[in-house]
């Protein structure tokens, strides 16, 4: 068990459960009905941001606020239908493990995501009660790359920021978690996680003994992903 209290604070879409790609259709779907164009490239760059700014990130300008919160209710009408489909268990291979290891192995652990829909995804999945704290859009004024998701995670923890480690898909989750003084390991595609300690290229690859190295300071030899 770690001497000091340390905390874990993962990331929900795209590190615990494969739901950055429903974000991904759902937005994909409104950009194709409003004519926008939009990829899978474009849609790197709102990973980890809140509805409202990854809305206008995507239309490159503000429509007014009549369509704002059409637009908005309509892409999350999108993607609820798809987190429809999530059945319990449904996280990404390794998830599971990875939890109950660091559970035994004494860390507190969060769950911080920009999504107003992490709790229902949480509890689709059964594992709400896994995590000691989490905070998402519902309760925030600022999304990521903002530190304020975070550092309120740590703040729930009892832990100290600096004693924190960020588990990231997205470049501004991992600037988020760098803004919050924290460790930070990126998982998915190493040149967007390129401020990250450490990358791996899946959630699964990610390990207690990782997980200690990381927060010892001791990891900024590079990448793992492969
Ligand atoms: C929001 C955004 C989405 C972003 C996701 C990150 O979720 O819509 O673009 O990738 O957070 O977790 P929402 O509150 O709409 O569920
Ligand atoms: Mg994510």
């Amino acid at each position: 068990m770690p001497e000091i209290k340390q905390g874990v604070i993962f990331d929900l879409d795209g590190v615990i459960v494969d739901s950055a790609v429903f974000h991904y259709r759902a937005w994909k779907k409104l950009a194709d009905e409003l004519g926008i164009s939009f990829n899978e490239q474009a849609n790197e760059k709102l990973r980890g941001i809140p509805r409202r700014e990854s809305l206008l990130a995507l239309m490159g300008f503000n429509p007014g606020e009549d369509k704002i919160l059409e637009y908005m209710d309509r892409k999350n009408t999108y993607y609820l239908e798809m987190v429809e489909t999530i059945k319990t268990g449904d996280m990404l291979p390794g998830v599971d493990n990875l939890l109950v290891e660091l559970k035994s192995g004494g860390f507190k652990l969060a769950l911080a995501s920009s999504s107003k829909n992490a709790r229902l995804v949480l509890g689709k999945l059964g594992i709400t009660t896994v995590f000691d704290a989490i905070v998402d859009g519902n309760e925030t004024t600022k999304g990521k790359p903002d530190p304020e998701l975070f550092l309120k995670a740590a703040h729930e923890l009892g832990v100290l920021p600096s004693s924190c480690l960020v588990v990231e898909d997205a470049e501004s989750g991992i600037a988020a978690g760098i803004a919050a003084g924290m460790h930070t390991i990126g998982v998915g595609n190493p040149q967007a996680l390129a401020r990250a300690e450490c990358i791996v290229s899946r959630t699964a690859q990610i390990d207690s003994a990782m997980v200690i190295k990381v927060l010892s300071g001791d990891s900024h030899s590079g990448s793992d992903a492969g």
